[in-house]
């Protein structure tokens, strides 16, 4: 058999066994049988250098076409098996020349927005930021701003209380009601002059309605020097005003009481929807609460063993999320903290 009748019968069979093969094992013994170091065609291959030139041309040419025929079809059938394997699987296939898909972007959350956006305002007037525990001892939420155990006041606070067993001693722990605590653990560290501001999370043992959730935040504030009045309180309160809700909105003071000042006030701003003449939001009155406030009590100063003869101070206390639910006129408070992209996305 000459060599070219030898290839043609080698190209008859090993095309003839391609067919038989059904995965990838039995695909690569007949890669090697067929186009290995040890095949046939390689022989072939090799031995062309010592034929005569002529027939050397002619069954080169043969050998080496087989040989890029077969590689063809090895590879043509490799596909159709792992095409096979993937269908039979369910395995994804990877296609790594899609293009990728884009992550979309995150935003801030609307209330942390309006954090950050309050206390650029308070630390363009000189305040500092400071955070506290969400954690705290009886006495920093009650006790030391003179709400003592059967104060009356503690009821308009329904507090979760904090099981413990460390400490053995009488020292009841809960989650803050409110950010107030934080006056004490600052004054306790840090003397006068002070100016600080508190942003922070705060809760209450409460049903949860459209108006009302567990979890919410506050952004307290206090002010502590030598002559400090209640004209520096409203100063620093209207002019917190007029930055954050703008120039025209009124604001308006009027006394309340809280035990850790004295005296009380609470502040209102003009209802935005109705401009202070009365609608559903404002209760018809007009105006929108936003935050109480006063002149620190001598008796948390001197807890703190400030001299209240020598150093006065006042406070507030707001809470965030009625800002922005005043601001873009949402009316449910569960929607900030549902999670649904939906809504966050807005802002
Ligand atoms: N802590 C009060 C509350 O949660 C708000 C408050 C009122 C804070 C008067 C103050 C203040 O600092 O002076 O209802």
């Amino acid at each position: 058999m000459s060599l070219i009748q030898k290839i043609e019968v080698l190209k008859e069979e090993a095309l003839e066994r391609l067919k038989q093969t059904n995965n990838a094992v039995e695909l690569n013994a007949w890669r090697i049988r067929y186009l290995g170091k040890k095949s046939q065609l390689n022989d072939i291959l090799r031995s062309l250098s010592t034929l005569p030139l002529n027939e050397r041309k002619q069954v080169g040419a043969a050998a080496n076409l087989l040989k890029t025929g077969l590689e063809e079809r090895l590879s043509k059938k490799e596909q159709a098996i792992n095409r096979k394997r993937i269908e039979s699987t369910g395995e994804e296939q990877l296609d790594v020349s899609l293009p990728g898909c884009s992550l979309p972007i995150g935003r801030l959350h609307p209330v942390t927005q309006v954090i950050d956006e309050m206390s650029k305002i308070f630390v363009s007037m000189g305040f500092q930021v400071v955070e506290g525990p969400e954690v705290e001892w009886d006495y920093y939420n009650f006790e030391a701003l003179n709400i003592p155990r059967e104060h009356p006041a503690r009821d308009t606070m329904a507090t979760l209380w904090v099981d413990y067993e460390t400490d053995g001693g009488d020292r009841p722990m809960l989650l803050r009601t409110h950010t107030s605590p934080m006056q004490i653990r600052v004054m306790e560290k840090m003397q006068p002059p002070l100016r600080v501001i508190v942003p922070g999370k705060v809760y209450r043992y409460e049903a949860t309605d459209a108006t009302h959730i567990p979890m919410f935040f506050q952004i307290e504030g206090f002010a502590v020097d030598k002559n400090i009045t209640m004209a520096h309180l409203k100063g620093t309160l209207y002019e917190f005003s007029r930055r954050f809700f703008g120039q025209d909105r009124r604001a308006r003071f009027r006394c309340d009481y809280f035990p850790f000042v004295e005296p009380g006030v609470e502040m209102a701003i003009e209802c935005a929807v109705c401009k202070g003449n009365g609608c559903r939001l404002c209760g018809s009155s007009g105006w929108i609460e936003i935050l109480g406030a006063g002149m620190v009590h001598p008796k948390v100063l001197e807890r703190v063993d400030i001299d209240p003869r020598v150093y006065s101070g006042f406070a507030f206390g707001m809470g965030i999320e009625r800002v922005p639910m005043l601001r873009y006129g949402i009316d449910d408070i569960r929607l900030f903290y549902s999670s649904d992209l939906r809504f966050l996305r807005q802002f």
